[in-house]
This record gives structure tokens, C-alpha cells and sequence, in this order.
């Protein structure tokens, strides 16, 4: 799966200082009159019609009985399933064994589904699953979540004798809190034997973005609807009884009941449409059976969408699908997405197994994509692209997603975690491979050097708290599962393979992968097998000492959290240095109950002023996770610098001693390009943040700023101005935000000046990203230039939202609005949320709020996060957007119900900037009396609690200091005016 997270982040784009969005357009807009506005309530009236008749007016099908199943009549109304309970958010669950008993494992399903899409959005279902005994037992149970099942239909009888009598069942039992159905046996089953167990079910299309399905793609005169599902991790038992883990492996052989006019998709090809008897106007689609594959793999959808299809690949075909009239929008992943499916097949030295590759652009979808073998969904902007107004962040976005499903294909769909445990190893690995594949497709676009911001440095920022976790954590019940779907698992995971693909080498590293994916394809694993096949690839390479494992090294990455600081301290006459490793926290808890010994293996990679080589990232040094200490020797005099972790490839910080980050800040500032571009990035990110955490001085920190005017990298300017968001959102609020603006200002005029107003298409990629992020923190800064620019451009050619709506007045905001609801661009809708956030009024940012958690408000459920981000990220909204999180914690609960990413994201949104006692004790009791009802956001609860007063202490520590630096370096709000 991608997190829809990465997204908020673009948007946010520099954290706080996001002000502008970018978009282009193709022709002018006429101006705002009150038509426009009298059109606009118009649509929102339709809009408001529709969802009355989706609600409350279902139609009622007459129907005869489709799957010979139900004896019962087909519900004339929205059945009323009230099985397993939805488990919102906001509800107690003591920690319980959620897994099923392994007596019997499942070999093979025949799936037969027939929503009532445009009726009642009850499933009529039918589904026979062979399992064999593996254990003697005198039960059956498997996973279901609101779902009847037809006791009297359930049948199980032996492989051999299916239309036998079967064997006696003497009791049907639900265990809500487990989803679990068991089917109690008059006998025990025979161990070895082949069963079959089949069964009549009824469930419901739902309307939370999860298991099967329903909402509406397009309002008119006739609403049109899709069926969709979302499985990962733990939803397929929502749509039809099933053996809902991992490592429980079958074929799938599944049949979708639809209407005509409509078509349906799965993961395997179509292999006949067969028209329902007795049901006019229904098919059945009956699709090929699968190979063997976990149940949070199995998709299906139904819908009207359009296709276009590419034969690029020789042995899969690739189609894309999409709303008829955004299909065209499909034409880049339609691209892009064979020639990365080729490249991984290449990389891997594995076929892809299936005959085809379907990708949809799903309306609404709660994650960012997901990687269903052979049917991948998406959410519209993660891709669909329009060249014509979508911005180059944008076309980035389509093109990771693309690379990261696939890669998924193999890394998580060919070979499977055995249990959630290790998810990380899915996520983590198709979060790298995802900047190889755009690294191929996209060669220009220096991904390898976008992956340290992104998600390096990232992530470095989470773990470097307390309350983050290791990286293979033990988890159970389906909220805890879902609550590792976090950046740790995601960018954690792509840093530490990183590494690990730089200390074994690629050669190595790609021989043991291919191993590991041919020996055990089809098959379940855990993180031991893959040390293992790397382990024997590097001994065969000699790239690791025989007497080190990867296990070894890569059990101090993935079983502990955090990471390690290094400090590098050379001798008197620079010859030689003492290397220490001690673990990296933002700040120290003098309280702390931790007491663990955290230490690592430490590739420990470095190069110097008098032979520089940026290009070795092999480690020259291991630092066990026994040592305090080491000592290198053979290092130049004490006038030239020492650089450690080249290319920054070690998931470790680096700290020197103040003479070496003095020559650094030399050679920064003498002639910047002797630094590999990447070791820049690095320098600023560990200086800053060793600021932060009160390891070096701010003085040191904001000289290495000092050179800035020269670069023209983005990468290392990212990195920066990521940084100095932090400083901008402590001081937003404080009296010397002046002094810090004029300070700001100074770095940045230069790059604004240098990237234009004018986005152009043509430009290089990066460039235009460098554009985005000037003039973004120009204008959020209030440079009068940006800010007259952004005006004048608001409503006429490249659009400037953000400002424009800060500018102006509910006219505006309004205008916003049209342009969002008419939009077919969905990452046009997008910048226009997000810019609708940016208003001043208090009351429009009040409706905007209520709208956003308000079902058929024209905003979708999915979007309902960056709406709350965008009000949040507002200094007039901030404070609004706390209240109404607590004022209306369960009317937002309730609005997602259960295993919702976006709880934890609208969290971290509300409380990002708190940085006052006030504020800690809001938190704390928010925490209080919720306690037990967070669900999956318990965790951003408290880690919001912990940044809150980090950023307390920070603030007593360091607000002093920094006013005293930037008035010494002639920063002063009232001496300079701009
Ligand atoms: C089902 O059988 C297994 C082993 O045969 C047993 O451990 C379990 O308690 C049984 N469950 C029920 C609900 O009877
Ligand atoms: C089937 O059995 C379960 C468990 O006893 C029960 O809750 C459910 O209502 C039954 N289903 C039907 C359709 O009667
Ligand atoms: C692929 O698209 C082309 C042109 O749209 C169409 O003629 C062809 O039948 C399609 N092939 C398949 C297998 O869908
Ligand atoms: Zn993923």
C-alpha cells in the first residue's frame, strides 16, 4: 500500500511555511459574477438532492434469486447486518488473540459476488473454500466481518464426495471480537484429508472506504456508482468469508454478478460473461483462477470507467482505467507503468507471473494506492496527470506510486510476510525500490538523491523520539495493525535496505533478492529468510567478513527503535580520531523508564579533504554493538576535513568536534561542490538537528547556513528550508518573528530570484520543484514582491491559490470553490482544499471544518484530513482547528469509523506547532478522557504529547540564544525593511 501521508506533505510542502500552490491553466477564467456564484448553489443543491435519494430512496430490485441461495427474499431496504460491530475508533479493546487456529489451511476459493449496486447495496454471496487438515479438530473457523451468513446452507464434506451429505454441523458461532465464524463439528476432520466447506452469505456494500465498497464517481441526473474494495490488512472478511491472514495462502477463482452497462475487474483476466438466469440485465463475469495468493491481495471493481491499454511489456498486457472523462489524465501511468513492470522483471530476475496488469483510478480511497496482485488501485492523484495544469510534484507522485505498487508485485505479493510483524520488509522495500524504477523511467529526476530528504531525513525526525518503535513490531488485534502503517515501517524501511544495498553492494544485494524471490515465490516469509539469502550471497562475494551476519547487523536496525549519533573527535593533530556511538534523541528524559542499552552495527564510511572520494559508500570500518568506542587512524593533519558516512547511506547521524565543523563550513563556503551533494544535504540536516538537540551550538548550525546563496541544488535547499520550518513555526507566534523573517528572507532572496514567477513545463524538473518551494516561503514569509504576484495571478493565468484566498474575502473563497467543484483534475482539487484553508476569516474556516467532516458537503471523506491540515496550518486556524478536533472528537470518529489512516494525520495537524505549557495541558487532557478510545491514532496522541514538550524546552533553551545570534548578525526586524 502507499499512505495517502506522502500526499499531505507535498501539499504541505514546506511543513509551515506552505503558502502557494501552483497549478497552470489553460485559458483564462471569466470573471467572478453572481451567476457564477448563483451556479455554484445550484450544484450544491444537486449535489444535496443525490445524496438524499443514495440515502434514504434505495431502489428496490425486483429480482428472482441469483445465486440459488437465499430461501430468504432479497431485502428491500439497506439491510440491516449487525454482526461483527464496526469497532469505531472510539472504542474499548483489551488486547486479545486475534489469530485463527492453524488445524486447517485453505487451498482454493470459488468466490460469487453480486452487489446490489444501484439497489439496496446488500452482496448476495456465495463461497466454497478447500482446505486441508493439517491438525485433528473438531472445528472450522475463519474470519468474518459484517457479514449473515445462510447457516442452513452451510455444507462441509469431504474433496472426494462434495455432493455427498457431508459432514454434520452441530452449532454455528460468531465471535464478534475475533471476526470470527466457527462452524462446531459433529466429528473430527481426518488429518491430510481435503475438504470442502461452502456456504450462502449476505453483506453489505459499505460507505467507509474499506472491504467492499460503494460511492458515488459522478452526480447528475443519475448518480453513477462504483464497487470497489480495500483489503489490506485486514477487510476481505467484510466481503466474503475467508481465512483472512497472510500467511494463509490459496487460488482464488472468483465470479462478479453485474449489470449490464457496467464492467467488472478482478485480478485475473476475464474468462467468460455468462448472463444470470432468471435476472434480466445481470452477468456474470467469471474470471480466471489466481495463483496462489494472501487474501489481502484479492481486488474487485465494478464501475462504468473507461480503459486504454499498452502492450509495451511482450508477455502482460497493461490497461488503465479511469472515469470516462479523466481517462486521458491516465496517459503517463499508462507509460510509465510497463516500462517499470519490464524494469523490475529485469531487476529481480523474476518474471511477472500474471497475463495482465490492470491500474484504476479510484474516486475515493482512503490510502494513497494499493498493490492487489494484477489490479492495482489508486486514488485519482496518485495516477492521473494532467500536463496541462498538474504540477511537477504531481507528475512525481504518479510515478512513485506506479513503481511502488509494482514493486509490490514481487516484494509482498510474490513472496508474503508470514504475519503483519514484518510488514515493514513489504513497505520498507517497496518504498526503495520505488526510487529505482522512477530512477530508470525518469533519469533526469535525481531520485537517488531525493530519497534523503524524502524519506531519509523524513524519518530521521520521527525516530529520533521517544515514543517511536522498532521497526518489527509485535502486533495483533487489526487497530494495531493498521497503526503501523506509519513512516517508520515505510521510510525507516527504505533507509535501512538502503543501507544495507550500499554495505553489501548492489551486485550482492541484488543476487541475494533474486534468490530470495525465486526460492520462496508463492510462499511465506519473515525477515530471518531474507537475511539469510543475503547472508550467503555477500559470503559468496566476500562483501561481508564471515564472521559477521546480515542478521546480525540488521537485527540492531529493525528489533530496536531510534538510531545512533556518531561523534567523530579527532586528535590534537587531526591524525587520528575517537569514533563514539551513542543513540540519538531530540530531547533527554531525565525520567525516562528506558533502560535499554541501545547500540547498533555501524557502517562507518568516511572520506577526506586530501583524497576525497564521494563515490565508496562500502564501509571502511564496522562498529559492533558491543563498542563505546573506536579509534581510525591515518586520518590529514589537523587543517583538513574528515567527512563520515558518505552519500549518508548509514542510517546514523554525525557529529564532529568543533574544529572539523569549522573546516567544513570553510569548504562550504569556499567552493561548496568539493562536498558531494547528498553529504550537503547531510551536513545541514545533522547540524540543525544536533542544534536542536542541544549537541552543537546554533551558532555552528546557522554559519553552515552561511553558503546557501551559492547552491543551486534542490536537494540540499530542501533540506535547509525543512529545517528552518522548524525555526519559522517556534517563532510564528513569539515577538521576535521579525527578526527571524528579515534572517529568513536574506538566505532565500537569492533563490527566489533566480527560479521566476513563471512555471514552465519546459523547465528541468527540479527546477520547477526549487520554484515551488521560493516562492512559496517567499510569499508565506509576506515579501511584498511574491505577494503582489500571487494576487494579480489568482484568477487569470498560473494560479496562485493559496495567497490569492489569504488576500481575499469570501468572493474569493467562493471562486475557489466553483473552481474545486468543476474541476475534473483531481490534483487541481487538491491544491484548491488545501488553498481554501488559507482564508482569514474566521467564520469561513469554521464552515469549512463542518463541511469537511459533513457527508455529500462536496468534499469526499477521503479529502476530509487535508481539509483539517489546511485550517490547522493557518495561524488564524490553528487555534480553531484544536477546538473543533476536541468540541467534535466523535462526531470526526464516527465519520471514519474503524482503521481509519487520516485520525492520526488530522492529530498531527492540529497540534504540530504547539509549543506552550497551555497547550501541553490542552493535550494531556484530550488524552485523559479518551483514554482507551483512540484507536489507531494513540500513537500520534502521544507523540504529539512528546513534540509538545520538546518544543517547550526548546523554546526555553534556545528562543534567547537565536535572538541573540540574529541580532549579532544584524537581523533585526526594526533596522531592515524589505
Ligand atoms: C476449535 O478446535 C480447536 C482445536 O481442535 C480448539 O482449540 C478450539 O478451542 C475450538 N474452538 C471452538 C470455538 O470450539
Ligand atoms: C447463523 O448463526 C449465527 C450464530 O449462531 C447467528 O448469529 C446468525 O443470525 C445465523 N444466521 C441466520 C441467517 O440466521
Ligand atoms: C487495446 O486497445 C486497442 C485500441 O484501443 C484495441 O483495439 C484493442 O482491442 C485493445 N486490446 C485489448 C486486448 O484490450
Ligand atoms: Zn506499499
Amino acid at each position: 500500500m502507499t499512505g495517502s501521508s506522502r500526499e499531505t506533505l507535498a501539499m504541505e510542502m514546506n511543513q509551515s511555511a506552505a503558502s502557494v500552490s501552483f497549478g497552470k491553466r489553460n485559458g483564462c477564467y471569466v470573471n467572478r459574477s453572481v451567476a457564477v456564484i448563483l451556479g455554484l448553489l445550484f450544484v450544491s443543491a444537486t449535489v444535496a438532492t443525490g445524496l438524499l435519494v443514495y440515502y434514504y430512496a434505495p431502489q428496490v430490485r425486483e429480482a428472482g434469486d441469483p445465486l440459488n441461495l437465499a430461501r430468504t427474499s432479497l431485502a428491500t431496504e439497506r439491510p440491516m447486518v449487525p454482526t461483527t460491530p464496526m469497532t469505531p475508533a472510539s472504542e474499548v479493546k483489551p488486547k486479545i488473540d486475534v489469530r485463527l487456529p492453524r488445524s486447517v489451511k485453505p487451498l482454493h476459493y470459488k468466490v460469487k459476488l453480486q452487489p446490489l449496486i444501484n439497489g439496496n447495496f446488500s452482496i448476495l454471496g456465495y463461497v466454497e473454500v478447500e482446505v486441508e487438515v493439517l491438525e485433528a479438530t473438531s472445528n472450522v473457523t475463519l474470519h468474518i466481518a459484517d457479514i449473515v451468513t445462510k447457516n442452513e446452507t452451510i455444507k462441509l464434506a469431504p474433496s472426494d464426495q462434495v455432493q455427498g451429505p457431508g459432514i454434520g454441523i452441530n452449532k454455528h458461532s460468531y465471535d464478534n471480537e475475533r471476526q470470527f465464524y466457527v462452524a462446531e463439528l459433529g466429528e473430527e476432520l481426518e488429518v491430510g484429508k481435503k475438504y470442502v466447506l461452502s456456504m450462502d452469505f449476505e453483506g453489505y456494500l459499505n460507505d467507509q472506504l474499506h472491504g467492499f465498497y460503494s460511492r458515488l464517481t459522478r452526480r447528475g441526473r443519475s448518480d453513477r456508482l462504483i464497487a470497489s474494495t480495500q483489503f489490506q490488512p485486514t477487510d476481505a472478511r467484510r466481503a466474503f468469508p475467508c481465512f483472512d491472514e497472510p500467511g494463509m495462502k490459496a487460488t482464488f477463482e472468483v465470479y462478479l454478478g453485474r449489470e449490464e452497462g457496467m464492467s467488472s475487474i478482478s485480478n485475473m483476466p476475464k474468462f467468460e460473461s455468462i448472463p444470470i438466469e432468471g435476472q434480466p440485465g445481470w452477468v456474470w463475469d467469471h474470471f480466471n483462477t489466481s495463483v496462489p495468493m494472501s487474501t489481502y491481495l484479492v481486488a474487485f471493481v465494478i464501475s462504468d470507467f473507461s480503459h486504454m491499454n499498452s502492450t509495451a511489456n511482450d508477455h502482460v498486457l497493461f490497461r488503465v482505467w479511469a472515469r470516462k472523462a479523466a481517462i486521458e489524465q491516465a496517459n503517463y501511468a499508462l507509460t510509465t507503468g510497463p516500462d517499470i513492470l519490464t524494469f523490475f522483471e529485469g531487476y529481480f530476475n523474476v518474471p511477472f507471473p500474471l497475463p495482465k496488469q490492470d491500474m484504476i483510478a479510484i474516486p475515493d480511497f482512503s490510502a494513497g494506492a494499493m498493490e492487489n496482485w494484477g489490479l492495482i488501485t489508486y486514488r485519482e492523484t496518485a495516477m492521473l496527470y494532467d500536463p496541462a495544469v498538474s504540477a511537477a510534484s504531481n507528475k512525481q507522485r504518479v510515478v512513485v506510486v506506479v513503481a511502488h505498487e509494482l514493486a509490490h508485485q514481487w516484494f509482498g505479493n510474490l513472496v508474503t510476510p508470514e504475519w503483519w510483524t514484518d510488514l515493514w520488509l513489504n513497505e520498507g522495500f517497496a518504498s526503495f525500490m520505488e526510487y529505482l524504477g522512477v530512477d530508470h523511467s525518469e533519469p533526469s529526476w535525481k531520485m537517488m538523491e531525493q530519497f534523503v530528504p524524502d524519506d531519509l531525513h523524513d524519518v530521521f525526525a520521527i525516530d529520533c523520539l521517544e515514543s517511536s518503535h522498532p521497526i518489527s513490531i509485535p502486533v495483533g488485534h487489526p487497530d494495531e495493525i493498521n497503526e503501523i502503517f506509519d513512516r517508520i515501517s515505510y521510510a525507516k524501511g527504505a533507509s535501512i535496505i538502503r543501507m544495507m544495498n550500499h554495505f553489501l553492494t548492489e551486485a550482492t544485494f541484488r543476487k541475494g533478492l533474486s534468490n530470495y524471490l525465486t526460492d520462496l515465490k508463492y510462499q511465506n516469509a519473515e525477515q530471518d529468510d531474507l537475511w539469510q539469502y543475503l547472508t550467503t550471497a555477500a559470503y559468496e562475494d566476500n562483501t561481508l567478513p564471515t564472521d559477521i551476519s546480515v542478521k546480525k547487523i540488521m537485527d540492531t536496525w529493525t528489533l530496536q527503535m531510534g538510531y545512533p549519533v556518531i561523534k567523530v573527535t579527532r586528535s590534537s593533530d587531526g591524525t587520528s580520531a575517537t569514533v563514539t556511538q551513542e543513540r540519538f534523541l531530540l530531547v533527554k528524559n531525565p525520567n525516562s523508564t528506558d533502560t535499554h542499552d541501545y547500540k547498533w552495527w555501524v557502517p562507518l564510511s568516511y572520506t577526506t579533504e586530501t583524497s576525497p572520494d564521494f563515490e565508496t559508500t562500502k564501509p571502511q570500518r564496522w562498529m559492533m554493538d558491543t563498542e563505546q568506542q573506536l579509534t581510525i587512524s591515518s586520518l590529514p593533519a589537523k587543517d583538513k576535513w574528515v567527512i563520515f558516512n558518505v552519500q549518508e547511506t548509514g542510517y546514523y547521524r554525525v557529529n564532529y568536534d568543533a574544529e572539523n565543523w569549522n573546516l567544513i563550513i570553510q569548504q562550504l563556503k569556499d567552493q561548496h561542490e568539493s562536498i558531494h551533494v547528498i553529504n550537503r544535504a547531510q551536513i545541514i540536516d545533522d547540524v540543525l538537528n544536533l542544534a536542536r538537540a542541544g549537541q552543537v551550538s546554533y551558532d555552528t548550525a546557522l554559519s553552515v547556513n552561511a553558503y546557501l546563496g551559492k547552491e543551486v541544488e534542490y536537494v540540499p535547499w530542501d533540506t535547509a528550508l525543512n529545517n528552518l520550518g522548524y525555526l519559522e513555526n517556534m517563532f510564528t507566534r513569539s515577538s521576535g518573528y521579525g527578526d527571524l523573517k528579515s534572517y529568513l528572507l536574506d538566505i532565500l532572496i537569492p533563490l527566489y530570484n533566480s527560479v521566476g514567477f513563471e512555471d514552465n513545463l519546459n523547465d528541468p524538473h527540479l527546477d520547477q520543484y526549487k520554484r515551488v518551494k521560493a516562492l512559496s516561503w517567499a510569499c508565506n514569509l509576506g515579501y511584498q514582491d511574491c505577494v503582489d504576484n500571487s494576487q494579480s495571478l489568482f484568477n487569470t493565468w498560473s494560479t496562485v491559490y493559496c495567497t490569492g484566498v489569504a488576500e481575499g474575502g469570501e468572493e474569493e473563497w467562493n471562486f475557489a470553490w466553483e473552481q474545486y467543484i468543476n474541476s475534473n483534475v483531481a490534483t487541481e482539487k487538491a491544491k484548491l482544499l488545501s488553498a481554501m484553508g488559507c482564508t482569514k476569516e474566521v467564520w469561513i474556516l469554521s464552515r469549512y471544518l463542518d463541511m469537511a467532516f459533513t457527508e455529500g458537503s462536496g468534499i469526499r471523506k477521503q479529502d476530509a484530513s487535508q481539509v483539517f491540515a489546511a485550517v490547522a496550518r493557518n495561524d488564524v486556524g490553528r487555534y480553531l482547528a484544536w477546538n473543533y478536533l476536541r468540541d467534535q472528537w466523535q462526531k470526526i470518529a464516527d465519520y471514519y469509523g474503524s482503521g481509519f489512516f487520516a485520525i492520526a494525520r488530522i492529530i498531527k495537524a492540529a497540534t504540530r506547532a504547539f509549543n506552550t505549557k497551555l497547550e501541553l495541558a490542552e493535550l494531556e487532557l484530550f488524552k485523559q478522557q479518551h483514554e482507551g478510545q483512540l484507536g489507531t491514532a494513540t500513537r500520534a496522541v502521544d507523540q504529539a504529547i512528546e513534540r509538545t514538550e520538546n518544543n517547550i524546552k526548546w523554546m526555553d533553551n534556545n528562543y534567547d540564544v537565536i535572538m541573540q545570534w540574529l541580532a549579532d548578525n544584524g537581523y533585526s526586524s526594526k533596522l531592515k525593511s524589505l
